[in-house]
């Protein structure tokens, strides 16, 4: 079988050439890492929930006319997106604090904010990832003043359906981050796409009534029960795989 073309390998998944012009494969990997790669491991059957978790919560962004890269699901660890230009900011919003803002500004973890916050953070690993401003990101170019419009009205928008989303399945959705791109139409007009994914990996996710983490911050702080928690928040959203939990580990053959 021909080998496919990789053309990026981060730290939770791998980009391959896509089989159509214009598309990409994402495969979702088992690896871990936090605090800018220091620490790493391996989250068992988490590629395979990361991918259904992805698919399902950019499937239901779709339908409310956020627009994704999303394609579709190619089997138990890819997905096949569209390609785009990323551009290089982490997005975040926060709902409760957490986190570097709890540490930045001393406010205890748990804390409700008065009102959602957006915040960009240069996505650089040799500088960790800096938190800029608005004034940074149009000087230096990351993005157009009309892009940064574009991608808080859509930050907004998916933080008030995912904040509804989870408190359906008894989930605080605290914080979260997301990755646009830059996508050319057949008419070579730029649409601005929610790109990357929303994860585990990716967002603050506590129960409802026990505070309970279930999310990557477990791995982060050596919490245990990692792989039970992505698990939980899969069950919660009526997707884990069909065979529950020993169908997890998926084809781990990537080439
Ligand atoms: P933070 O509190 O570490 O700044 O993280 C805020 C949110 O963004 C949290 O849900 C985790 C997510 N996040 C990522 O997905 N990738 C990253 O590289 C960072 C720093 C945060």
């Amino acid at each position: 079988m021909a080998r496919r073309r990789r053309i990026y390998e981060g730290k939770a998944k791998v980009l391959y050439e896509g089989p159509e012009p214009g598309t990409i494969v994402q495969y979702f990997k088992d690896d871990a890492s936090a605090f800018n790669a220091q620490k790493t491991g391996v989250i068992s059957g988490k590629g395979v929930l990361n991918n259904r978790i992805s698919e399902y919560v950019m499937l239901r962004l779709n339908e409310i006319g956020i627009p994704t890269h999303f394609v579709r699901r190619l089997n138990m660890r890819e997905q096949l997106v569209h390609e785009v230009e990323i551009i290089p900011l982490e997005v975040v919003v926060r709902n409760v604090a957490a986190g570097t803002m709890s540490q930045r500004l001393g406010i205890e973890e748990g804390t409700p904010l008065p009102r959602s916050i957006v915040e960009f953070y240069y996505k650089n690993d040799d500088l960790s990832d800096p938190l800029v401003t608005e004034e940074h990101i149009t000087a230096f170019g990351w993005a157009t003043p009309q892009d940064l419009d574009d991608m808080m009205a859509l930050a907004l928008r998916v933080n008030d359906f995912m904040v509804g989303l989870f408190l359906g399945v008894d989930i605080r959705l605290v914080d979260f981050k997301l990755e646009f791109g830059r996508w050319y139409d057949d008419n070579d007009y730029m649409r601005i796409l929610l790109a990357d994914e929303i994860t585990p990996d990716s967002c603050r996710l506590w129960d409802i009534k026990t505070n309970e983490k279930l999310d990557k911050d477990r791995f982060r702080r050596d919490m245990g029960n990692v792989e039970e928690a992505y698990q939980e928040v899969a069950r919660r959203l009526g997707i884990l795989p069909d065979a529950g939990p020993q169908d997890l580990k998926g084809t781990k053959s990537i080439n």
